[in-house]
């Protein structure tokens, strides 16, 4: 399986554009050592020119181009994405579905709630009926949930319902119920390798560990360090677990999870631009590194 990290940040990118927090003004001024970052979305190849998104950000025409995701030369017009499939239905992941809009009806894998967000509180499936469409295949996050996606069967998807939070304009925000995020695990049938993605996470439980604990690479929510970051950092207020983010620190964070998993590869995505962790010198970045946990950065390629 080749997977590719087309945006390590979360919403907002890094730096934001509207933003000189800490990380932000290093970066521009050069006083810290960092990447820059597109907003949130990986792909996986299916084999020349054809790929599978999972999330389409904002800023996926840049990724396209950056990471070489390009149409066949082959033919005039044709989409190299086979697939969308959205984890949830937050801006930094549906947005990018606007600028696709060029091409023959888009094939979008959602869930149930998925669909219902981006048919009524964010209408762009509707507004996507006048130029592309769209194919919406609906996913379930119930028993037998695996679905593999049109004219490839070697990747298998199984949606995993995760404990996080719906977009602020969703009629679910604060009310979630299942489908309205998902983890992804992506089996290759050809190699046996398991790939788990899971952006957005508020909440693991023994079972997720379990299935955490059983794949070879993880690509996991790294929004946060501490859950008051957007206060120290002077941005918000907003508790990272009350946007459906787990902190990365701390004695029920994230890393000490991640500490418990034989799992041989632990990358971290979704990155918020306060995040301590952008900054390579940082102490918080050292500490990731003792603890073999990896930070993913864009056009990051994974082998399984
Ligand atoms: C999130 O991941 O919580 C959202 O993308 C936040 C946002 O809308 O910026
Ligand atoms: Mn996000
Ligand atoms: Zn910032």
């Amino acid at each position: 399986m080749n997977i590719i990290v087309l945006g390590s940040s979360a919403g907002g990118g890094f730096p934001q554009w509207n933003c000189s927090c800490n990380n932000c003004k290093g970066f521009r001024s050069g006083k810290i050592k960092a990447r820059a970052r597109t907003q949130s979305s990986i792909a996986i190849e299916l084999n020349n020119h054809q790929w599978v998104l999972i999330n389409a950000s904002p800023d996926i025409h840049h990724q396209l181009l950056a990471q070489k995701l390009t149409p066949s030369p082959k033919k005039i017009r044709n989409n190299p994405l086979a697939a969308i499939i959205l984890t949830d239905s937050q801006l930094d992941h549906t947005a990018g579905l606007l600028l696709l809009r060029e091409d023959k009806p888009l094939s979008v894998y959602a869930t149930q709630s998925v669909c219902y967000d981006l048919t009524h509180d964010f209408p762009i499936m509707n507004v996507l009926s006048h130029y592309c469409g769209v194919k919406l295949n609906t996913i379930s996050v119930g028993d037998n949930a695996d679905f593999t996606v049109e004219n490839n069967d070697h990747l298998v998807f199984t949606p995993i319902p995760l404990h996080s939070n719906a977009p602020p304009y969703s009629r679910h925000r604060d009310k979630t119920v299942p489908g309205d995020n998902i983890g992804l695990l992506i089996s290759d049938k050809n190699t046996n390798k398991k790939l788990f993605y899971a952006p957005g996470i508020e909440m693991v439980d023994a079972t997720l560990l379990k299935l955490m604990n059983e794949v070879d690479c993880l690509l996991i929510d790294g929004t946060v360090w501490h859950n008051d970051e957007l206060a120290r950092a002077g941005v918000g207020t907003t508790l990272a677990t009350a946007m459906g983010h787990m902190p990365l620190s701390g004695e029920q964070g994230l890393i000490s999870h991640l500490n418990t998993l034989a799992t041989p590869r632990k990358i971290l995505v979704h990155i918020n631009n306060t995040n301590p962790i952008l900054n390579e010198d940082s102490p918080e970045r050292a500490e990731l590194s003792r603890f073999n946990i990896e930070v993913g950065y864009d056009g990051m390629e994974i082998q399984l």
